[in-house]
């Protein structure tokens, strides 16, 4: 019997792949830029399934190229490149990998958190530059994370594992979420405005989706007090690139501190990238290599469950 066709969009390497060994025929695309090429694309009318990175959207153009598609399987956690709907909507199952990233996207949470508040930066370009001259009382003078007050939006596994550093940390932790969920020792929920109105840093926590795209805009950074930082680890677009512009520019908040951006990656002659107070990061979260390796292992078993249509270990769940 001839084995079902997966396409695996990016080059992962030696190993990571292994266990679809058996299962399928394997096109794989080049590690790098990312999206879709020929050979790849040349292949969609045959495909069964898909491993695909953030990277290459799942789109219109994607689905009507692949008739016999069964499953998407996201190397990722967040699935704001695959049209969810039109897949369910074809009865093709959706797979990705929460759980695995959680600790090492909370460890970039706090990396970004630590650097913008000391300046880590800024002071280590200095000191390959020659600018350091002397010890000074008054150099390179940052913020005390002990006592400070920060306010997540959303609640999810990484927003809780990001809790439990910064009370590590010694600072007072609050939250705002949408609906019912796992609680959390000594954080305290609040409602988004409060949240806002009160945080030292502010760091998002929610997927990108219709409701959330454009949720930190105006109107929300408004409310943040001008010493505050914004973090972001979750997808760009949850904030208004002209609105954060905006308010970084007329001082209305202290900072930012993003690992991901609208779009990604920023234009070198982005506004953004010549502000003193905002640190910018190549979307990094999960990027240590047990975290990747863990991904694609999870990528790989959704996979293989979904080329079989049996249920996936990690799947987006259809609307009922
Ligand atoms: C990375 O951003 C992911 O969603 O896994
Ligand atoms: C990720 O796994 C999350 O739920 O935040």
């Amino acid at each position: 019997m001839n084995r079902p066709l997966a396409i695996v969009t990016r080059a992962l390497p030696d190993g990571w792949l292994d266990t679809l060994e058996g299962h399928c025929e394997l096109v794989v695309g080049p590690a790098d830029p990312g999206g879709w090429c020929e050979a790849t694309w040349s292949r969609l009318p045959e495909a069964t399934g898909i491993l695909a990175m953030l990277t290459e959207p799942i789109d219109a153009a994607v689905l009507a190229r692949a008739p016999m598609l069964r499953v998407v399987s996201n190397m990722a956690v967040g699935v704001d490149n695959i049209d969810v709907a039109a897949c369910h909507a074809r009865g093709i199952a959706i797979g990705h990998t929460p759980g695995v990233l959680t600790e090492a996207t909370a460890d970039l949470t706090m990396a970004l958190v630590l650097a913008w508040s000391r300046r880590v930066v800024e002071a280590a370009a200095d000191v390959r530059a020659g600018a350091w001259r002397t010890w000074s009382p008054t150099g390179w003078l940052g913020r005390d994370l002990a006592g400070a007050r920060l306010g997540l939006v959303g609640f999810g596994k990484i927003a809780r594992a990001v809790a439990r550093r910064a009370q590590g940390f010694g600072m007072h932790v609050c939250y705002s979420r949408r609906s019912a969920g796992v609680d959390h020792a000594g954080a305290t929920r609040v409602d988004l405005v409060t949240l806002l109105a009160t945080s030292d840093i502010v760091s998002v926590h929610v997927p990108l989706s219709e409701q959330t795209r454009g949720l930190v805009g105006r109107e929300a950074l408004a409310r943040m007090m001008p010493h505050a930082l914004l973090v972001n680890t979750a997808r760009g677009p949850i904030v208004g690139r002209e609105a954060l512009l905006d308010a970084l520019v007329h001082g209305r908040i202290g900072g930012a501190a993003l690992d991901v951006t609208d779009p990604e990656p920023l234009p070198p002659d982005d506004p953004l990238l010549r502000l003193p107070n905002v640190l910018v990061l190549p979307h990094i979260g999960s990027a240590t290599s047990g975290t990747r390796r863990a991904m694609a292992e999870l990528a790989c078993a959704n996979l293989i469950a979904g080329l079989t249509r049996q249920s996936l270990p990690h799947a987006i769940p259809r609307p009922s």
